[in-house]
Order: structure tokens, then sequence, then C-alpha cells
């Protein structure tokens, strides 16, 4: 981890934002020493059975980052979601920012591209992102410096980002007593999401861990924010020393009984556009369903 440029003596505001239909967790980050701050993960709201979508939830973090004065900078993802919408575009829309997302996503765009069998108008080369980031790629937020860190396995473009003492995991981990994603949509691998999850391990134990996704298992309440020490230790697919093949045997015979999540169709199409909804031949917003293309 040396090669990151960690500094724990950086302590970002974070504000979570919970988005009960799709149990994701969203973020403002705010720079400490200024009113810049970067959006993590957003939500756009839809009903699919209507085909219809809304922004209450992005606009609840508009007005947030608005009623505190804030100058959004960055909005992230932290890699192609495919249980929820991306309202990037949107929120950039009404709060500027630039929209960043690991360079692997060219590889996901490839893949999915190929599913959806979209046409040459749809680039894969990552150009619909404002940045693509590599393996410990820097940014400012303000005067703060945020880095990304590759971490494959959920997906090949999941990356970790680091801002000061704070680390926006995605999918790559949850809370310790959930364990980790699946890792069986096309391009996952189990065995790589265990290397990820042990490079973010090496991350400082104080470092805070904030999770882009809490199901609330066994009845608890939701939570979002967890430490690396507590990771390593109390993690139930990974801590105490769990093995690699103990890791890929137990996750590969999980995924296998997992059903695809509601919104994985609209959500790939959107979200490899960087959060913008297709359009077919006379510009009508309009999404496709590969039948037993998944
Ligand atoms: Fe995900």
């Amino acid at each position: 981890m040396s090669n990151y440029p960690v500094d724990m003596s950086v302590t970002p505001d974070v504000k979570a934002f919970f988005d009960p239909d799709t149990n994701t967790i969203s973020y403002v980050v705010k720079d400490p020493g200024s009113n810049a701050c970067a959006i993590v993960d957003s939500v756009m709201d839809i009903d699919y059975a209507a085909g219809r979508i809304t922004y209450g939830h992005a606009d609840e973090i508009i007005a947030w980052i608005t009623a505190n004065g804030l100058k959004l900078e960055w909005i992230i993802e932290t890699h192609v979601h495919a249980d929820h919408l991306s309202a990037a575009p949107y929120i950039q829309g009404k709060l500027g920012g630039k929209i960043g997302i690991g360079d692997k996503i060219m590889v996901v765009q490839n893949t999915f591209g190929k599913i959806f069998n979209e046409g040459t108008e749809f680039q894969r080369d990552g150009s619909q992102f404002d940045a693509l980031f590599k393996d410990g790629d820097s940014y400012q937020i303000g005067g703060m410096t945020a880095f990304a860190i590759y971490t494959p396995g959920h997906t090949p473009a999941c990356m970790v980002h680091v801002m000061g003492n704070a680390a926006f995991v995605g999918d790559t981990l949850f809370m310790p007593d959930g364990g980790s994603a699946r890792a069986d949509f096309p391009g996952g691998d189990a065995g790589v999401l265990y290397d990820s999850i042990q490079k973010v391990l090496t991350l400082p134990d104080d470092m805070r861990l904030f999770m882009c996704h809490d199901y609330g298992p066994n009845g608890r309440d939701i939570q979002w924010e967890t430490t690396v020490g507590d990771e390593k230790t109390h993690n139930i697919h990974v801590g105490g020393g769990k093995t690699r093949d103990d890791f890929i045997k137990f996750r590969t015979e999980r995924d296998k009984q997992l059903g695809m999540p509601r919104l994985i169709i609209p959500s790939l199409q959107v979200n490899m556009r960087a959060g913008e909804v297709p359009t077919d031949k006379d510009g009508r917003p309009m999404l496709k369903v590969p039948v037993n293309g998944l």
C-alpha cells in the first residue's frame, strides 16, 4: 500500500444518504479545508414496471449540497452498478462537477455492449465519462487529495476511492456481518475479488470504510460505516484468516443461489453510459430487455 498517497491526518465530513428502494448508500464527502465536495454513487429513482424515472433521491442530495453552500467538484462511480441507476448526469446538470470511474469501464462496455446488442453509436472507450482512473491515480477535492485503487472481482471496473481517512469501497466489501458482494456477473471473479479485498485491508486499521450497500442482515438496523481493522477481524467472508480457497468455494456456491438483481437490465444500460438513458433511432429514451441474454 506504500505506493498510494494515504494521508490519515485529513478527516473529511461524510454525509450519507440511504435509498431504501435499492439499499444503496450515496455519500457527499466534504474537504475539511474548503467548501469543495464530491458525491460517491448517486441514485436515480426508477419505477421499472411503469418505465418511469424520477429524481427525488438525487434532489435530496442536491438540496443538501446547496443548503450547505458546497461546491461539487466530483461525481464518482465506484463501478457500473447492476442494482440501481446512477443520477450522475442529472446532478452534473444542476451542480457541475466531473463524472469519474475506473478506466476498466471499457471492459464492461465491451461485455454489455454485446449483450445488449448496442450499435456502433455506443462508444466503448469510456468517453461518456469526464475522467477515467487507473490504479493509484489521484485527484483533488478542494485541498484534499483523493485517489483510486483497482479492486476488480465483483466487476472488472470496480475501484475503491480513498479521501483522507475515509475509503469508499463500493461493492468490494459489505459490513462485517454482511461479508462481500457477489462475483458471478459477466467479468466477475471470486478469486480476483478476494485479492482486491486483501489489498483494501492493507490500508491503515483505523481507515474509515463506507459501504455502497447494506441489507441489515439478521434484522439489524441499516449501517454503512466500519473500519479496516473491524473488517480484518470480523468480516464473515474474509475476516479472521479465511483463505483464498475458502472464499472462492463459499462465494461460488453462494452466487449460484442468487437471482439477478431486480434492476439489472435498466441499470447496466444506463450506468455503462455514465447515467444517460439510451435513446432509440428517433431520440426517445428507451430501454431494451435481451431475452435469455444474461
Ligand atoms: Fe455493484
